[in-house]
């Protein structure tokens, strides 16, 4: 049966760049039942729709999510980010973030685990006294021993999988001492049920030292959300470019379907001129396969996409390339 996938192709390039992810799939022999939706800023603009609760229903019952980027110069910030993207990480648990980034060239081949519902992301806080001098704003960060642990234990047991078989827990306990000490305490002890993987743990601030310098010392990181947030910018940054970074936002214990989607904004100035590279979108179409049971194909468009996400030409070019070599 064919896998039912709800897409949110979104603004500005998303669109472009999903167009070419489908035709990618599509041509390494996996067959989606599509159904669209028509979200992100420019829908928001017309009729202030942003995530309606009954299509949240509604997705509960979808395979997958494959979105290409929301957000349009002109809506207020904050609205379509916790609105929409927030909103479907919360509500479909999607808890893990994984973003992997891999240049043979470049000597990188890292994947990091970021947690995903919450931290400072979670909008614990509020302002009290506004507009006065006496303005005060809080911006929590939450923590929970499950939500903590849940993170971890997927980061553990991808790690147990690779070759390096290394993990690294990347905080900063010298002075987030509660926040901290429970990531550390926590690692330590889900590291117990891992005895082939081997540890180790970076403070971020250090870590964004070795990730431009020495980025092949790393394979699986684990992190929080803000940090993971700054962390797989830099990542895409040191490893050919954010053109190239792919994300999945998983549900593993499969209560609901994951959501995939490149890393990369909607970058409305170049929206329409054919140059926006689609790669990204690509790699996250193989992590969707690869989430769907579709190992083969997952390998395929991935080793594809790797070998020919440079190609010249612009966004068509790119996803004719990558699709002819894996049909
Ligand atoms: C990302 C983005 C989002 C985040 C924003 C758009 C809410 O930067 O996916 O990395 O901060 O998580
Ligand atoms: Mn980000």
């Amino acid at each position: 049966m064919a896998h039912r996938v709800g897409i949110v192709g979104g603004d500005g390039i998303g669109p472009e760049v999903i167009a070419e992810g489908l035709k990618v799939i599509k041509a390494a022999g996996v067959e989606l039942d599509l159904v669209d939706y028509d979200l992100g800023g420019t829908r928001f603009l017309a009729d202030g729709t942003v995530l309606p609760d009954e299509t949240l229903e509604e997705w509960k019952s979808l395979d997958a999510i494959y979105l290409g980027a929301v957000g349009t110069p002109g809506v207020p910030p904050g609205v379509i980010e916790r609105g929409l993207l927030l909103k479907m990480r919360f509500e479909l648990d999607l808890y893990v973030n994984q973003r992997p980034f891999v240049s043979a060239e470049l000597g990188v081949d890292m994947t990091v685990i970021r947690e995903n519902t919450e931290g400072t992301y979670a909008g614990e806080g509020g302002i009290l006294r506004k507009g006065t001098p006496h303005e005060v704003a809080t911006q929590g960060s939450v923590n929970t021993r499950m939500g903590v642990e849940r993170c971890i234990r997927h980061a553990f047991e991808l790690a147990a999988t690779t070759q390096r078989k290394h993990l690294t827990l990347c905080h900063k306990t010298n002075v987030l001492n509660f926040s901290g000490d429970l990531w550390q305490r926590t690692f330590d002890e889900v590291a117990v049920d891992f005895p082939s993987v081997n540890t180790a743990y970076n403070h971020v601030d250090a870590a964004c030292i070795y990730f431009v310098q020495a980025p092949e010392q790393y394979d699986v990181i684990v992190t929080d959300n803000l940090f993971g947030d700054i962390l797989t910018d830099l990542g895409g940054a040191v490893s050919g470019g954010i053109g190239f970074a792919a994300s999945a936002n998983l549900n593993p214990s499969r209560t609901g379907p994951s959501m995939f989607e490149p890393v990369h904004g909607s970058a409305p100035d170049i929206a329409g001129t054919g140059v926006a590279n689609p790669t990204a979108a690509i790699i996250s179409g193989a992590m969707m396969l690869n989430h769907l049971g579709e190992t083969d194909a997952a390998a395929r468009v991935t080793a594809a996409a790797q070998k020919f996400g440079s190609t010249e030409g612009g966004t068509v070019a790119i996803g004719d390339a990558i699709a002819a070599a894996v049909s």
